[in-house]
């Protein structure tokens, strides 16, 4: 009779023992699950972020050549680019002007800029792409600012992306540019370009929601667009960190 009481009382022991280990490894668990989350996914308020990224890009990009030293080492690509940028013809000064104007009359911060092609000695910039405050859906989101002229039809073409994630290659692909399709903010497909796509000029603005599971940390895209003759009449990069 004293034994068997003995015995249960030890049973029942070591039974709690398991569970309060068991609780111990589970709160370890969600402690260390909720410090990777705020480490690496939880972001600043969109302000923040916003002031973050305020003349990052002008210091990351290609026409300021006064970055070059300190960002040679990181990106070997980028530099290759900026040298051949050094001495842009005086049209291209005005344009760069006319932009540069538009984001400080209207105090907008720059993440990305777009070009009538990917040739850094004879392209015209032709966009930019800002960040700004998603009051609809929270966070932050870009827009794109485009003013560009075709010079004959676009009768056929690709759309090329590709996404680096700290330096290194995140996600790269292409599809056919007539037709295409993509997703809004608001979950609706829409087509992206018609074909054929008329010359003449053509002034777009679109908002991009920035998602925010993206992990923390510096994001560059390259998005390039050809035509038939597999000559890139649209080419932008934006670079921005979160
Ligand atoms: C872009 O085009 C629109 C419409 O023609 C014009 O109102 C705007 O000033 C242009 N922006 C720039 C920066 O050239």
């Amino acid at each position: 009779m004293n034994h068997d009481k003995s015995r249960d009382k030890n049973m029942s022991r070591t039974f709690i023992g398991k569970r309060g280990c068991c609780s111990i490894c589970a709160f370890i668990f969600i402690s260390m699950i909720f410090a990777v989350y705020l480490t690496y996914f939880r972001h600043p308020p969109a302000d923040e972020l916003i002031r973050m990224n305020n003349h990052r890009f002008s210091m990351d990009s290609s026409h300021n050549v006064k970055s070059d030293s300190s960002n040679a080492r990181q990106s070997p690509e980028l530099d290759t680019e900026k040298d051949t940028n050094v001495d842009l013809p005086e049209v291209v000064d005005k344009e760069r002007a006319k932009w540069e104007n538009f984001l400080r009359e209207k105090n907008y911060v720059s993440i990305g800029e777009v070009f009538d092609s990917c040739d850094a000695k004879s392209r015209k910039l032709v966009g930019q792409t800002i960040m700004l405050k998603d009051e609809k859906h929270g966070g932050v989101k870009t827009r794109t600012f485009l003013n560009f002229t075709t010079e004959s039809d676009v009768t056929d073409g690709e759309f090329f992306i590709d996404v680096k994630y700290n330096d290194n290659d995140l996600f790269d692909n292409h599809w056919e540019l007539c037709g295409l399709t993509y997703y809004n903010d608001d979950g609706e497909e829409e087509v992206l370009a018609d074909c054929p796509y008329p010359k003449g000029f053509h002034s777009y603005t679109k908002d991009r929601k920035i998602p925010d599971y993206l992990p923390k940390g510096k994001f560059e895209t390259n998005i390039w667009i050809t035509d038939q003759n597999k000559d890139a009449v649209l080419c932008g990069r934006s670079i921005f960190v979160l």
